[in-house]
Formats: C-alpha cells, structure tokens, sequence
C-alpha cells in the first residue's frame, strides 16, 4: 500500500488510544480505573442543551458558514472581553470543530515546508504530530533545570532563523504547570523583536487552583493591531465539560482569521451549527459549571497528590492548573510505557505514559474522574508499585497476588 510521507511520519495519539482500550476494557466488564482520561465526568451547562435543543427538534439542521456562525462569533466577543478584558470584533474569531482543529488551521496558515515550531516539553501529545501534518518541523525545547517549564535562555537556544511560531501551553497538559508572567513577558518580546507568531494554546486558562492567575496573553503582547502575530486559542471542551460537542476558537488579526476560515472552508466547512448552539449557550450562563468544576478539581487534585506522595519511589509537583498531574516514577520504572502496560494489565488502571508527552520515567494520571476513582485508583497503583505493600490485592472480589 502506498502511503503518503506525511501520513508515515505521524503517530497515533496515545491518548485516544488508551481511551479506546478503556472503553473496550469497561465495556468487556473489567473494573477498570480511567486515570489517564482528558475529559471532566460532569455534565454541560443545561444552557448549553436548551439552546441547542430547538434547532435540534426543527430537524433542519444545515450547513453553518465555515468561519462560524455569527452569534458563536459574538459570544466570543464577549467571552474575550469578559475573560480576557480584550476587545476584539467578530473579524478576529475562526470557530473551529475544537481547538484542536483550531490549532490546525492556523498552523497551516502561517508554516511553510521547512518552518520550525518550537514548544516546551512535556508537550501536548498532538503538537509535534500537527506541525509535522502542517509541513514543519516540531522543535523541542527541555528546561535545563529538569523541570516542567523551560527558563527563556533554554527557548531562546532553540530560536532559529527557521522559527515560524512558538506553541504555548500554560497551564499544560500533561504536567499541570504554568508559565509565569515574567517568562511569558520574555517570550513574548522576544517572538515579537523577531516576527515569530505566538500560538497561546489557553484552553486551560479558566482551570486554574488556589487563586493562580494565568498571564493574559493580550496584556503581554505589545502588538494588538491587525498586524499582531499572536493568535489565542481556546474552546468549550475542557471547562464546560463539552468535549464531544467539538466546538474551539481561535482569536487572531483579521486578516489571518481570514486565511484560516479559508482553509477550513476547504477542509471540514463550518463547525455543526448544533454544537455551537450549545457553545453559545455555556458560555452565556455556564459560568456557575465552571466555577464547580474548578472547585471539583482542586480537591481531587489534592485527593490525588496526598495518595501519590505517600507512594515510595513516587514524586509529583502539584500542578497549578488542568485535569492532570505528572508524576515521576522513574525511580521505580523508567520505561514508562511499560509501566503502563504493566498497570492496565494488572490492576486495571489506565495511566498515559510519559514518553508520550516526550518525558520518560513519568504517568500522566487525571483528576477529572470522580473522587471514588481516585481513591480506587491509587489503592491499586500503591499495591503495585510498592513491593513491600502486601503480598496480596482484591479487586472486585478477586484475589490478585504479587507472585502470581
Ligand atoms: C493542550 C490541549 N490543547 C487542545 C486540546 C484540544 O481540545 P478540543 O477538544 O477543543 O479539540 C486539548 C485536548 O486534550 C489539550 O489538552
């Protein structure tokens, strides 16, 4: 079979895949514990489904323009104003099927073949794969201190003439850190002196802990005029617990908002003119659902960091923000898919590897489950981690022994 170049460099997304072998596991009837899941179990706004729902019922659900419709383009507005204290026009906002797909178009609008995109490791699973879809070559900067967040001389080493833009994700998937004002001032201004586009990935910008206030991009950026070069992306999914409504932005100059809702005329036309129904709705009057599920997190992440930290060999930094925390095991394991495997095979519960977030030695566990499956999770992750925690395990009535 012939297969193209750019489809025999891409890997599949380590996460949906653990998704779907957790689905099949649970579906099977296995107990197993979804710790590596990306997605809050709350529900959306009820906003969001009362909006929807007339369209819905009317059985006429047709084509949507492809930049978005223009009320979804308003409630962005709104939401950049209200959120940000940013004024933008509906000329600066491209609706997207997610912010994924919001990422995509505007990477395939500004990268040429050959163009560098540079992002700080532990990175979101789909950067390098979408920068290599869109043509470039993904760069990858590591903090010289070991951590989470690389110091501005680790990016600026990894500037090159060839630097097309600069992804940041702060609070991060997989580790929950942010980067702090002073960085991003940095960074900034330094994209800027250079004409490096600044992709700010905030789709976690609202799930934030203890009164941490994540920099606001627009503040930081000296150009907001239709010729800025920063292009800020966000969506429904993670705060408003809308994941499989597929409704993302991104809120950029017009002219490359412009370009970008060409593109994605050209490649999946507008986003379902249902679901963003739905977005207009969350975000009209699903702030007191965020607000509960902000709380939520904060103490399941705290459930979750108690458990971890009481595990020997296991570090973890808490993280600031997001459904995650990324915990280092590499004292106990340092191949991290074989950790993995060896958890999902033995006590059911499904971790994501680190190695897929470009760190070894590390689990991305989630705390967007419910407090039940935290509690069950790391009773079992305890048990298997630590040999010196007993010879045996139950599990849903079934003895599990460490010899066995
Ligand atoms: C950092 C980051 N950006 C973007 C996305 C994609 O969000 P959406 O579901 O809106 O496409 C995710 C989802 O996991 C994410 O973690």
């Amino acid at each position: 079979m012939h297969l193209s170049r750019v489809a025999q460099s891409i890997s599949e997304s380590v996460t949906l895949k653990l998704n779907a072998t957790a689905a099949a596991l649970r579906k099977a009837g296995e107990p197993l514990i979804h710790l590596g899941g990306g997605e809050p179990v709350t529900l959306a706004p009820a906003a969001a489904v009362k909006n929807a729902e007339e369209l819905f019922r009317s059985r006429a659900i047709r084509y949507a323009p492809a930049s978005g419709l223009p009320d979804m383009k308003a409630a962005v507005v709104d939401y950049t104003q209200r959120f940000y204290g940013h004024p933008i026009t509906p000329a600066n906002v491209l609706i997207s099927s997610g912010a994924k797909q919001a990422i995509a178009m505007a990477l395939t609008a500004i990268v040429d073949p050959g163009d560098e995109v540079v992002f700080a490791a532990p990175y979101w699973v789909s950067y390098p794969e979408m920068v290599k879809l869109a043509g470039g070559l993904p760069v990858v900067v590591e903090a010289g201190d070991g951590g989470f967040v690389p110091s501005l001389a680790d990016f600026e080493a990894k500037l090159t003439e060839k630097t097309r833009a600069i992804i940041i994700n702060s609070p991060s998937n997989p580790t929950g850190a942010a980067f702090e004002r002073e960085l991003m001032q940095g960074l900034f201004a330094r994209c800027e002196e250079r004409g490096i586009y600044i992709l700010m990935d905030d789709i976690y910008h609202r799930l934030v802990f203890d009164g941490f206030e994540p920099p606001n991009p627009f503040t930081l950026a000296s150009d907001n005029s239709e010729s800025s070069k920063l292009v800020v992306i966000n969506g429904v999914s993670k705060s408003y617990a809308m994941t499989g409504y597929r409704i993302g932005w991104a809120v950029a100059a017009a002219p490359l908002v412009k370009v970008m809702g060409v593109i994605q005329g050209h490649q999946t036309s507008g986003p379902s003119s249902l679901t963003q129904l739905a977005a207009i709705g969350a975000i009209a009057e699903g702030d007191p659902d965020v607000a509960a599920l902000v709380a939520k997190l904060q103490e399941n992440r705290d459930l979750l960091l108690g458990k971890l930290q009481a595990i020997e060999g296991v570090k973890v930094v808490p993280p600031k923000g997001t459904f995650y925390c990324f915990a280092d095991v590499s004292a106990i394991e340092p191949d991290s898919s074989k950790l993995a495997a060896m958890l999902l095979e033995k006590v059911l519960v499904a971790a994501v590897p680190g190695v897929a977030f470009g760190r070894d030695g590390h689990l991305r566990i989630s705390t967007c489950g419910s407090a039940e499956d935290i509690t069950e999770g790391c009773r079992r992750l305890a048990w298997a981690l630590d040999p010196n925690a007993g010879a045996t395990l139950e599990i849903a009535g079934k003895t599990l022994h460490r010899d066995g």
